[in-house]
């Protein structure tokens, strides 16, 4: 890596290769530069006259950017700004489809995209913060965990090492340019650095515990409970990745709302959950402790990834009234009860048997449990009445504040050391 240090190094620099001067450069130089040719200095040497060239080149560089700043036409550049961004007003914003300029942060119209953005901030943390020095004692040892705790280790990293990565190229490629809506933008960026703290976090796991990579990694192609739920998720981002997607008809609206329902309230809100759950147990046990940290943080993340995405949705269906018809409101159940059906097929393959205190017929419950959350949290009705939550200790654990040693183990040098100093 190179390090400041390099800078001062005369090793360094010698094996650094010398400036080239092309043949192009050396023919804008003689046209843009040099006055008169029996003007020009003549050179005693190469080295001088590879030096001049180099002044010269760049004396035209800065020539040509002045002039072609003086040529600068800004009328067109404000009457844009003037057609499509005078002062914003909070009337004029809107989730999709909006006119108004969308480089107006204030004023806010969603106070709650803001405070989930100052909210997503203040719980910043980092992997390497995590001790994993138990987890590697405890995985490398022959009897620190069962054959079917092994699996559970293996598949959760398996699914989740590239399930964050579906959900940021989702945010980043198709979401963020239809959300038309600054305070929701900023939310999205926010979310989008999570999710690459969390395939971080999964990565970092991966290379303390000294798993193969290659085996962990391309799970999702490969182990065919893990690939159901990467297809799936991938399957409801295709169009909107289409570049010349645009939304506008409520055919286009509604596939974004197929989006948002596919990515927050299937993948980030019934996907995560088996895997959470079983990790989370096992930390509860007292094994891979510094996994299940780690899991804990993306938790709680993720709680607020799935809130955000609920909001953004009952915000599009308050505003597009006529979107949320029977037949789409039919589809978005279907779309969910799909969901919570791949997901009990994984809890079904990651637990041939009882493990860490569950077994699938609980997780199933538990998932369908979660399906009638998703559901109502959307205005949908409850496709399995009933459902009893079998594992209540996780809602506790998804809000970290009642965790007492939390912040005590965290390393907070960012908030410090990155401070800067006009000294
Ligand atoms: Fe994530
Ligand atoms: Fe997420």
């Amino acid at each position: 890596m190179l390090t400041w240090d390099d800078y001062n190094n005369e090793e360094v620099l010698e094996a650094a290769p010398p400036p080239v001067v092309t043949k192009a450069v050396e023919k804008v130089v003689e046209e843009v530069v040099a006055p008169e040719p029996e003007a020009a200095p003549v050179a005693a040497n190469n080295e001088g006259v590879a030096a001049d060239a180099e002044a010269a080149a760049a004396m035209a560089n800065v020539h040509r950017a002045k002039a072609a700043l003086e040529e600068l036409d800004v009328a067109p550049g404000l009457e844009e700004l003037e057609m499509g961004a005078a002062r914003v007003s909070v009337d004029e914003k809107a989730m999709i489809n909006c006119r108004a300029d969308l480089n107006q942060l204030v004023p806010f119209k969603y106070d709650w995209a803001w405070q989930k953005y100052i909210d997503g901030c203040a719980n910043h943390w980092m992997p390497q913060e995590i001790n994993m020095t138990a987890d590697v004692a405890t995985w490398r040892s022959s009897d620190g965990l069962s054959e079917d705790e092994r699996r559970i280790v293996m598949r959760s990293l398996g699914y989740f090492s590239t399930a964050d990565s579906l959900v940021a190229n989702n945010l980043v490629l198709a979401l963020y340019r239809l959300i038309t809506n600054p305070e929701c933008r900023q939310y999205l960026l926010r979310q989008a650095f999570e999710e690459a703290i969390h395939t971080h976090a999964y990565q970092y796991c991966i290379e303390s515990l000294g798993m193969d990579e290659g085996e962990v990694f391309n799970m999702y192609r490969e182990v065919p409970s893990v690939a159901a739920k990467a297809a799936w998720s991938l399957s409801h981002t295709h169009s909107l990745s289409d570049p010349n997607f645009r939304t506008g008809t409520p055919e286009s609206d509604q596939e974004l709302l197929r989006n948002l329902i596919g990515f927050y309230c299937v993948t980030e809100g019934i996907f995560f959950y088996c895997g959470f759950t079983q990790i989370l147990s096992m930390g509860r046990r007292n094994k891979m402790t510094g996994v299940a940290e780690q899991f804990q943080y993306i938790l709680r993340d993720e709680s607020m990834h799935l809130n955000f995405g609920i909001d953004v949705i009952n915000q599009i269906k308050l505003e597009n009234p006529g979107l949320w018809t029977p037949e789409f409101q039919q589809e978005a159940i279907q779309m969910i009860l799909e969901g919570t059906e791949i997901e009990i097929a994984y809890a079904r393959d990651t637990m041939p048997r009882g493990v860490l205190g569950m077994n699938a017929s609980m997780m199933e419950e538990y998932l369908q449990f979660i399906c009638n959350r998703r559901l109502t949290q959307i205005g949908l009705p409850e496709q399995f009445p009933g459902a009893q939550n079998p594992f209540p200790w996780m809602s506790e654990i998804m809000d970290l504040r009642k965790e007492k040693n939390f912040f005590e183990t965290r390393v907070i040098e960012y908030q410090t050391g990155g401070a800067l100093s006009w000294d």
